[in-house]
């Protein structure tokens, strides 16, 4: 019986929603497996803003430090209003400053199509007859997003630095989730042909293969692997890539189970790790009871196995999350016109009442 202390961020838009279903999952959880979880709940975004004015406050960042590990939902408002100061910069400080300050280097982001769900993925059937079943591994502190910023007048700068030790961290992972995997093969996505970070990227990669004799090692420039993730998507297994290059195509990958509100995502970090699904606070279906929480849902599974080792509860959130899907039940993002969607309240619902009768059959 464990106890864990968990800040809770559910940020703006479908945050709030999509995070109340992920912590009826976790109470689910605590009474089947008689955990403890101590959620504390902060502000961040643009409703920390409405509070305090700020997008990140100290209070939220303390709260993050006492916690155990961090649930995050989403932050930002509609993409057209990013000169209201409630949303300019709401990203850059409140998630990419939880980001650097928790050291969150490794991202991980899992695109898997469930085989009841192939018929909404975007691709024709041929395509994805093999199955897909891929994980990115994006770097998440580092490159473009961290580098210099500069605007004078007509003139705009965004630099792009790495170092070796910012590159090791996410490849090791890339290289160890591949050698568990049934593909023991990592794909390093760049831009060598034109790119010092990117050619950095690989005298790395060249530099730690030989300790994973196991594991195939293959490159892959990021406009060919842009093709090949719709062209030929089985054929990926880990793709380990820098930040920008992973939050375009985990993106692009995230549609291929159907919605990005299916994926979710762990940010690993120094010592803290930081769970949020890999899409944003979607404005246009905010408020409405219809937004996806499964992301949130998966988020929470990863948090459970990757920060307190808890394999069998994040299994059980897992299945139940595909017997239920499996089952018929799904979100408007998931149904075709004409076809009824549940809410994001009846979604949870299910998962947690599947999660019931799973454990109790076993
Ligand atoms: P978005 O990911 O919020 O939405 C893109 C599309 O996907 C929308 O049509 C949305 O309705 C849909 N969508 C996303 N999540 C869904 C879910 N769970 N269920 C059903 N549909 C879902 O991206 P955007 O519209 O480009 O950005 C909106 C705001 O979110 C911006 O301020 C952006 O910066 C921010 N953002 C935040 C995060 C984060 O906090 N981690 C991530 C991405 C974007
Ligand atoms: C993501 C998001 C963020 C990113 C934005 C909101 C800064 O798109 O987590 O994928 O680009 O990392
Ligand atoms: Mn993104």
């Amino acid at each position: 019986m464990g106890e864990f202390t968990i800040a809770v961020l559910s940020g703006d838009g479908i945050g709030p929603e999509v995070m109340r279903q992920a912590i009826r999952i976790l109470r689910t959880i605590e009474r089947l497996y008689g955990h403890t979880f101590a959620l504390k709940e902060a502000l961040v975004g643009g409703a920390a803003y409405d509070a305090h004015q700020c997008h990140l406050p100290q209070e939220t960042i303390d709260v993050c430090e006492a916690a155990d590990a961090i649930l995050f939902g989403s932050v930002g408002g509609p993409v057209t209003a990013q000169n209201d100061p409630k949303w300019k910069d709401a990203e850059k400080t409140a998630l990419l400053g939880l980001r650097k300050r928790f050291g969150l280097g490794v991202n991980l982001r899992p695109s898997v199509i469930y085989p009841f769900l192939a018929h909404l993925c975007p691709l024709k059937h041929e395509i994805i007859k093999d199955g897909v079943d891929m994980l990115i591994v994006r770097e998440l502190v580092g490159g473009i997003y961290f580098g210099k910023h500069q605007t004078d007048g007509d003139k705009a700068i965004d630099v792009m630095e790495y170092t070796v030790d910012q590159i090791e961290r996410p490849l090791r992972f890339a290289f160890e989730a591949a050698r568990m995997r049934r593909h023991k093969k990592v794909t390093v996505v760049d831009k060598a042909n034109v790119l010092d970070t990117s050619r950095l990227w690989r005298r790395v990669a060249n530099d730690m293969k030989d300790k994973y004799p196991d594991v195939q090692l293959e490159f892959m420039y990021v406009d060919n692997a842009a093709m090949q993730l719709i062209q030929h998507p089985s054929s990926f297994s880990v793709m380990a890539t820098e930040n920008m290059f992973g939050d375009i195509l985990s993106d692009a990958a995230s549609v291929l189970p159907g919605s990005l509100g299916l994926m979710p995502s762990a940010s690993l970090g120094d010592r803290i790790h930081m769970y949020e699904p890999a899409g944003g606070s979607a404005p246009d279906i905010a408020g409405q009871n219809k937004a996806n929480p499964i992301a949130q849902i998966l988020s929470a599974a990863l948090m459970l196995r990757y920060s307190f080792h808890l394999d069998a509860e994040a299994q059980l959130i897992e299945r139940a999350v595909q017997n239920v899907l499996e089952a018929g039940k799904r979100t408007g993002d998931l149904t075709h016109q004409g076809e009824s969607a549940v809410t994001t309240d009846a979604m949870g619902e299910a998962i947690a009442a599947e999660m019931e009768r799973l454990k109790g059959t076993t």
